[in-house]
């Protein structure tokens, strides 16, 4: 008898999520009083923001993504094997568009491993256009996606009684979003909610021709720049601000030493903005920049530190032919408990 198929998403801690504009708004007003300003770079992933993240993903100038399909492409095989032997749990931590992912999902199904798909996204727009369209395309996939921030996301995690075996998939450089120090806690994290045996393919960007990094967060089209200026949109929508984004430009620059790309909202002149929900006006002077995002860039032996520290073993390495690009599977190592004498 075969098992009713499970297809749909639920959303984690729903009153926390309602809670969300209050939190949002504290953070606004703490990054808008720093100097230099910042404004959170999670912002950026409502529904309009995900949706200009998959354009940017869709340019040639983003390389990232096409390496990383790549890699999928042809070690889809190499990952099956890995799993093959017991079910196992997809999770997709930061899902977006799952596009990637199904190349994998596609694969376990033609090999019949047993698989269960769980997509993490902050972005319930996301989800459900996700969860469509990975069931339209898998009509027999068993898919429960979750959204959440990460942080819950991995609370879900560690609190379900599956005894199963999980692949956590943290794809397309979304590692490179924290700084170094973040990196290291997030894993840490991870690690935590993980049992040992289970896996993780992580993706990261590596150090390159800075050309190519420059191009990348400042396409041609400007698709990049709509992507950023859509934060100042997303406040003005939840939280009564008064930007004109015309106001404001895209910039994006690399940092050699720290060996991050850098992307920054820069004021064209002095401005006064008024935000009603805080009450609060803030003060922009001609250029003055807010930071928006890093992502960090890696050498192939920062890949390997991070996971040493982080408790986890290297299983493999993944490159695309043009070696930008890493994907890196991990496995989680802890020590058995000791038993009292
Ligand atoms: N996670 C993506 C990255 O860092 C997000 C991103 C792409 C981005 N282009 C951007 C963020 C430009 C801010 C500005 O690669």
């Amino acid at each position: 008898m075969s098992k009713p198929r499970r297809s749909g998403y639920r959303v984690l801690a729903p009153k926390e999520v309602r809670s969300d504009d209050r939190e949002l708004a504290y953070e606004v007003l703490v990054g808008l009083s720093e100097h230099p300003k910042r404004l959170p770079s999670r912002l950026f992933y409502d529904d309009e923001g995900s949706r200009l993240f998959q354009r940017i993903m869709a340019l040639g100038e983003y390389y990232l993504t096409d390496c990383e399909r790549e890699i999928l492409e042809a070690h889809k095989g190499d990952l099956a094997d890995v799993v093959a032997a017991e079910p196992v749990n997809v999770v997709d931590l930061g899902a977006g568009d799952g596009e990637k992912t199904f190349i994998l999902l596609d694969h376990l199904g033609k090999r019949s491993i047993e698989h269960r798909y769980v997509p993490i996204d902050i972005s319930e727009g996301a989800m459900s256009a996700l969860v469509e369209r990975v069931t339209a395309r898998l009509p027999h996939l068993d898919v429960e996606g979750i959204i959440a921030e990460y942080s819950d996301g991995l609370e879900a995690l560690a609190q379900a009684e599956s005894s199963r075996r999980n692949l956590v998939l943290f794809l397309g450089s979304n590692i490179g979003n924290f700084d170094r120090a973040r990196s290291r806690a997030f894993l840490r994290r991870l690690w935590n909610a993980l049992n040992p045996g289970d896996l993780l393919l992580i993706g990261f960007d590596l150090k390159k021709d800075i050309d190519l990094l420059l191009r990348a967060y400042n396409d041609r089209e400007g698709v990049t720049a709509a992507f950023n200026l859509n934060l100042l949109t997303r406040l003005n929508r939840t939280l009564g601000a008064q930007f004109d984004i015309d106001k404001f430009r895209h910039f994006g620059t690399y940092d050699v030493f720290s060996g991050a790309m850098q992307s920054y909202l820069v004021s064209l002149e002095r401005q006064l903005i008024e935000i009603s929900q805080l009450s609060l006006a803030f003060q922009f002077e001609p250029w003055e920049p807010i930071h928006t995002e890093y992502s960090y860039k890696y050498l192939r032996s920062d890949v390997t530190t991070l996971a040493k520290d982080t408790g986890f073993s290297i299983q493999a390495e993944f490159l695309d032919d043009k070696r930008w690009f890493l994907d890196s599977l991990w496995r989680v190592e802890k020590a058995p408990t000791a038993m009292p004498s």
